[in-house]
């Protein structure tokens, strides 16, 4: 009678652990379709400036920044698994800042032209999204700008993303390495 009940509840247990892993592999998938869908219909995804860190650079000139390169769980997933082309799903974000001297930092140090810091939201924010159907005709990623929160005005700026970066067509159209 003991066995039997012990086995009952082992069974309940197993039967609410799968319902479990089911749950969350579901709301997993739904929240990386619900991202992708938002870029698309022209939402900043609630949630991206979370996203792991992929690796940061700076450009100089007329750009003028620091950025950092997000990526949504698939992406970061792929990276660690060095796995190229990335899956579908793979959402990959490009934020950037002014880049500032620091004179806070400086004093610090006692030395001016030391600390350089991320100032205030600068270029907007881009998205990369993967999906070979749907984007077939730019290398199987959509390409979109957002500024100010708002998907971006600057047409042509848009007509330039595909060109350039289709000359990384051997890294799957992506620039940023994981910087481990
Ligand atoms: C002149 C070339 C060029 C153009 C045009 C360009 N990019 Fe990029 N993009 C880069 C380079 C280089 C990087 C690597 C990081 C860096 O140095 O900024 C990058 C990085 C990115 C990333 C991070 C993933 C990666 O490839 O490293 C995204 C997302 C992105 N760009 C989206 C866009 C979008 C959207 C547009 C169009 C509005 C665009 N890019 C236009 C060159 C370009």
């Amino acid at each position: 009678m003991f066995r039997r009940r012990r086995l009952l509840s082992l069974v309940l247990l197993a039967g609410l652990a799968a319902t479990g892993i089911v749950a969350c592999t579901t709301t997993a998938t739904s929240r990386v379709d619900d991202a992708s869908r938002l870029i698309d219909e022209g939402q900043l995804p609630p949630g991206y400036r979370d996203w792991k860190l992929i690796s940061v650079a700076r450009e100089e000139n007329e750009i003028d920044d620091i950025r950092a390169v997000l990526g949504n769980d698939t992406a970061l997933h792929a990276y660690r698994q060095e796995k190229r082309p990335f899956p579908e799903g793979t959402i990959i974000s490009r934020i950037a800042w002014s880049y500032e001297a620091s004179e806070e930092n400086n004093k610090v140090f006692g030395r001016s032209r030391q600390s350089f810091v991320a100032g205030h939201p600068k270029n907007g924010v881009q998205f990369m999204v993967k999906d070979s159907a749907k984007y077939a005709s730019t290398g199987g990623w959509g390409y979109f700008q957002f500024d100010d929160g708002k998907p971006t005005k600057d047409a042509k700026a848009m007509q330039n993303c595909f060109p350039c970066h289709a000359k990384f067509e051997a890294h799957d159209y992506i620039f940023t390495n994981y910087a481990r």
